[in-house]
């Protein structure tokens, strides 16, 4: 079978690069062009081809000699000067070949404008959960960045679980900032971001990142995986996602900081000091006191009620406590734990309301 063959010009582009890593996996041939001379993207291709300026009279001969020569079909071309040059030329010398990708300008527009419209659902989302302070909800354009940010970061919680967040941050009262489960970052992300807008505290992340210590023993077989067969290197697709936890966190040095421990380990650590050291994040002092904690770790009952019994009882009053997957398709782990908690503190609570999968639990502002 002949491989189809594409053209990636210019091929140093950062959307050229992250294209070609997809190419790759579908087994296509392919060829990276420029007009730069010795464009050090020439490396990172098996196959290259100078291609002289758009601003030179032999531009549009070399340009089509390599499309025929190297019989190439597709290009992706994520420039839109070039973009516009090669339509043309294609257009004047009847080419086959065809672009992978659409107009670069139109494709960035509405990128911007998809990105705005989904700010605006969040906010309408927030909104109506922030009845008391929507003028302190953040603007349309600092939810399009942060939608923007926890978009690249891979994960499992939706917008509209962190617009219900972000609903909650204007009144939140002083504290620390606790996830336990963070994966890749992307909640923890966001509750660095918004502990950061308003002023709370710090935010501590717990993750063991270890498969054996995230397996979740009263799941299907099929999110089990005792074979593990899920990825093909279980130890670095977990170092994978700690270094990509760490990418992504790194914006926010001096708010965050983490443990790479199973909760109820990182809790005794927690109880015991006030600052938490990493190489990444340096030192952070926390108070001790927790102002709201998303529970998003192992999800088997026994697991969700160790963290439970672990942190909540450094809880402040008036704080926030989130059972992510409350409602789950796998399991009644986060349910159980959920529903006792609710059970046993019903003199302590001050509001209490499942939003998408999640249970959020308002602690009364007095003790009880
Ligand atoms: C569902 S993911 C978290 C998703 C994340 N909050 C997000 O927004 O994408 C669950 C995470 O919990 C972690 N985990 C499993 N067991 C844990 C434990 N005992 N303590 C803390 N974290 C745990 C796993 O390593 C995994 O990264």
């Amino acid at each position: 079978m002949t491989l189809s063959t594409e053209l990636i010009f210019p091929g140093g582009l950062p959307d050229s690069k992250a294209y070609k890593l997809e190419a790759e996996t579908l087994n296509k041939r392919i060829i990276g062009a420029s007009c730069t001379p010795n464009d050090p993207a020439e490396k990172l291709y098996n196959e290259w081809q100078h291609i002289p300026s758009i601003h030179s009279n032999n531009f549009e001969d070399a340009f089509v000699k390599t499309i025929l020569e190297h019989n190439v079909s597709q290009i992706y071309c994520p420039h839109l000067l070039l973009y516009k040059a090669i339509e043309k030329i294609i257009l004047s010398n009847d080419l086959s070949v065809r672009f992978r990708n659409p107009p670069p300008g139109e494709l960035e527009t509405k990128k911007i404008n998809t990105l705005y419209k989904s700010a605006i659902y969040f906010h309408k989302i927030a909104s109506n959960m922030a009845i008391s302070h929507q003028e302190r909800l953040p603007k349309t354009e600092e939810i399009a960045g942060l939608i923007f940010y926890t978009r690249a970061i891979p994960g499992m919680t939706s917008e509209e679980k962190l617009a219900a967040l972000a609903s909650i941050f204007p009144v939140l009262p002083k504290g620390d900032i606790i996830e336990i489960g963070a994966y890749r970052g992307k909640s923890s992300y966001f509750l660095s971001w918004a502990a950061r807008r308003y002023n709370i505290g710090k935010v501590l992340v717990v993750d063991p990142w270890d498969a054996i210590v995230a397996q979740q023993n009263d799941s299907p077989d099929v999110l089990k995986d005792p074979n593990q067969e899920l990825v093909e290197d279980v130890s670095s697709f977990w170092e994978s996602a700690h270094q990509g936890f760490l990418a992504a966190l790194s914006p926010f040095i001096g708010h965050i900081n983490y443990l790479r421990k199973p909760s109820q380990d990182a809790a005794r650590i927690y109880s015991s000091n006030n600052e938490i050291q990493s190489s990444t994040f340096g030192t952070t002092k926390y108070c001790g006191k927790i102002s709201l904690i998303h529970i998003d770790g192992n999800h088997d009952y026994n697991m969700v009620k160790k963290d439970c019994d672990s942190w909540l009882k450094f809880m402040t009053p008036g704080g926030w406590i989130i059972f992510d997957d409350y409602i789950w398709l796998h399991g009644d782990g986060p349910t159980r734990a959920g529903d006792e908690y609710l059970r046993d503190n019903k003199d302590n609570i001050e509001l209490s309301f499942c939003f998408e999968k999640s249970l959020f639990i308002q602690l009364k502002q007095r003790k009880r």
